[in-house]
């Protein structure tokens, strides 16, 4: 239903009926195959001719735009404040500045929200503003590799475009590069046809904003937007969306990019007014990713062709070693040899065949795989950081994997896993209750319950309406208060563990990504992961049960994306495999943590059954003998406690004995964190007395 809203306008041209009455038009021209064979005309290469044109960037994308994420108007909200936001992080990190976001989003009228997004970042020179934001494909990121959120340089001009397509309002954008430079004020619509900046304010020129008082009342006067910073971007887009809460919302957007960017500070304004921060978790930036040449073994024979072309070095070995990394002057000879060609042969006279050859002596020629300092993982501390500040449980566990590489790309898996505690739909305030369900446009409650909290799966739904009495299929919308009491009740007492599912949250270079996650090789691999041995219930080739929330991080030079609106994943198998492995290390570590959970309780239980029965032989025995009851009772203890305590010993794979105690952070290899029941934490082993806190739990 909301799709059609948007595809609608889009019929225009190229509608086939019209080319057959064309091509009808045109009487003997010679080629008359089509009418003979079919028996009726319908058209020809003339006329197909008179009808083939360039495509330009924008028109593709405007009627496209799904691809971009622009597919529903609820989508296009979130996408548009992602693109603006992950925009700001980049830029800040690239100028190395702790970033600092200001988000707000005001509704404007029925189904049309403004989105205003500022950074404290470097800000963009005058010049580049047009460009940058009335300009499909323009960008700084895309010709290079280095680890960035945006890399298509198709992201923010995009949510521009829709905004002018759905409201006819331009995009406007504030940026400062200095306290003591003017700062530029632009209004600009994107030109669709020939994808190229209208600016609408100043004549064509944009406005120059001077620094301090001065500016401060013009601003105020033409009523724009800004917070005072030194430097910085701002970005306003008006737009049709819709907002609503839950899974896929733009604050589920912040709160996890929040949890990715511990040092990030993220001020929050939502449509109904209600102000959110979260503050940064630490000062420090992560460290700069470097910009990489390509690799060789990722280059592609097509590629290698043109790059051959355009090269404009004399020599082949300094062709080699220029464009790619790895490459060495001894490692440019060997492929040299093994192409059979000249290490000083002009690359510009190189033939088809002679290139086809250079690529196969790459394929063979042994290279040191990529540097690996141009990517950084989030780091297990963080993330078991991170992951506590933002999902309660009680026990984390995360894993970073070394660097690898997939065609010729370095990247770095990381996984964090949080186990236990209430799941999210637990812990709703009843305002927020009343607030969702008001808002939702599921149709039945079963579908509303399943759609908006995460981990719920169709059968946990079900045991809640049932708890609740209420039938699965009544409209959220007409509930009344008695009702809504009832499922509001449910929904916090109902026991969930069994039926919940385990959530995933995916990241790719520190952006959340939320969308089609059924086609994202990171959800594959966790479901082809056997979670069983982990202690965890699975049907196999689904995602596991239980409290559980899995974190899921890839970092790259260039992410690879199953399309351009950034959603999901390929499934190279590279990535896949070491997926696979930062899943199994965490899945070990939480295997431990069930396992001597389970046995801390079966040995309390077993103990506390003793203690009943000894408690009465000591009472019997000393009614017919003369003995000291307590006496007596003492001594059956420490043996009752001696015995359990044999039994329950376990070896370890040499034969020597190992007790629970001795789980320390170093059998979990580290990277992990237990929450007792009065929310104490402790790094298991690092410290006795927390380790004691935590055994006793
Ligand atoms: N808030 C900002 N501050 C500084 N530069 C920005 C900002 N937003 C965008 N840019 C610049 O504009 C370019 C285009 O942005 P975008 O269309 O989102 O593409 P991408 O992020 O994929 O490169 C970026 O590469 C960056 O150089
Ligand atoms: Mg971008």
């Amino acid at each position: 239903m909301e799709r059609k809203g948007i595809v609608i306008s889009e019929k225009k041209e190229g509608d086939p009926q019209e080319g057959a009455i064309q091509a009808a038009k045109i009487p003997s021209n010679g080629d008359t195959r089509n009418a003979s064979s079919t028996g009726n005309a319908r058209t020809t290469a003339q006329a197909l001719a008179a009808k083939q044109r360039e495509i330009s960037v924008s028109e593709f994308f405007a009627k496209n735009r799904h691809l971009l994420g622009f597919d529903n108007p609820r989508k296009a909200l979130l996408t548009t404040v992602k693109e603006a936001v992950d925009n700001a992080l980049d830029a800040c990190e690239e100028a190395g500045i702790l970033p600092e976001v200001w988000v707000q989003i005001q509704p404007t009228g029925e189904n049309r929200f403004r989105v205003d997004v500022q950074d404290n970042g470097p800000g963009i020179v005058k010049k580049q503003i047009p460009l940058i934001f009335g300009k499909l494909l323009y960008g700084s990121k895309f010709h290079r590799l280095r680890m960035s959120r945006g890399q298509q340089g198709i992201g923010i001009s995009a949510a521009g475009m829709y905004g002018l397509l759905t409201t006819g309002k331009p995009v406007k954008i504030v940026s400062k590069i200095a306290r003591t430079k003017p700062a530029h004020y632009y209004e600009i619509q994107i030109d669709t046809k020939r994808n190229v900046p209208e600016i609408l304010n100043g004549r064509g020129e944009g406005e120059d904003i001077p620094p301090n008082d001065a500016g401060r009342q013009y601003m105020e006067k033409r009523g724009i937007a800004w917070i005072e910073v030194d430097h910085g971007t701002r970005v306003t887009i008006e737009l049709e969306a819709r907002y609503q809460r839950g899974r896929g919302s733009v604050d589920e957007y912040l709160e996890l990019t929040a949890l990715a960017n511990p040092h990030v500070t993220i001020h929050y304004q939502d449509p109904e007014g209600q102000e959110t921060t979260y503050p940064r978790l630490t000062e420090q930036l992560p460290p700069e990713p470097k910009e990489i040449k390509p690799h060789p073994y990722g280059v592609e024979l097509g590629v290698l062709a043109s790059m051959v072309r355009e090269s404009g070095v004399k020599t082949l070995s300094q062709f080699l070693t220029d464009s790619f990394s790895r490459v060495s002057a001894g490692g440019a000879r060997r492929i040299c040899e093994a192409a059979k060609l000249s290490s000083r042969a002009n690359p510009r006279r190189l033939g088809r065949q002679e290139v086809e050859a250079l690529y196969q002596a790459i394929q063979q020629t042994r290279i040191p795989p990529p540097a690996t300092d141009c990517v950084w993982p989030i780091g297990e501390e963080l993330l078991l950081r991170a992951l506590h500040q933002m999902v309660p449980a009680e026990f984390y566990a995360a894993a970073t994997r070394p660097p690898a590489v997939y065609r010729g790309n370095p990247f770095i898996i990381e996984v964090g896993l949080a186990y236990g505690g209430a799941p999210p739909i637990q812990r709703i305030s009843r305002e927020a209750f009343e607030e969702i369900i008001a808002e939702t446009d599921a149709r039945t409650l079963r579908q509303f319950l399943a759609s908006t909290f995460d981990g719920m799966g169709a059968s946990a739904a079900d045991k809640i309406l049932q708890e609740a009495q209420l039938p699965r299929r009544i409209m959220p919308d007409n509930l009344n208060e008695d009702q809504r009491n009832r499922l509001y009740e449910a929904m916090r007492n109902v026991n969930l563990f069994e039926g919940q599912t385990m959530t995933v949250l995916r990241y790719a270079n520190r952006v959340p990504l939320l969308f089609q996650a059924g086609a994202c090789a990171i959800t594959q691999t966790i479901m082809q992961t056997n979670w069983r041995t982990y202690g965890l219930q699975q049907t196999r080739g689904s995602l596991p049960t239980g409290p559980v929330t899995v974190m899921v991080h890839i970092a790259s030079v260039w992410v690879p994306f199953t399309s351009e609106s950034k959603e999901a994943i390929a499934a190279y198998p590279e990535i896949q495999k070491e997926l696979r492995l930062a899943l199994q290390a965490v899945g070990r570590k939480l295997g431990m943590y069930l396992r001597r959970r389970q046995r801390a309780q079966h040995e309390g239980q077993r103990r506390n059954l003793f203690l009943r029965y000894l408690g009465e032989v000591a009472t019997a025995v000393s009614v017919i003998t003369p003995v000291d009851r307590e006496k007596l009772y003492e001594k059956l203890v420490s043996v009752a406690k001696r015995k359990t305590a044999e039994a329950d010993v376990e070896l370890d794979e040499h034969g020597r004995p190992v007790t629970p105690q001795e789980l320390s952070a170093e059998d979990y290899g580290g990277g992990v964190l237990v929450v007792d029941p009065d929310g104490n934490l402790s790094f298991p082993g690092s410290d006795p007395a927390a380790e004691q806190a935590e055994t006793s739990a």
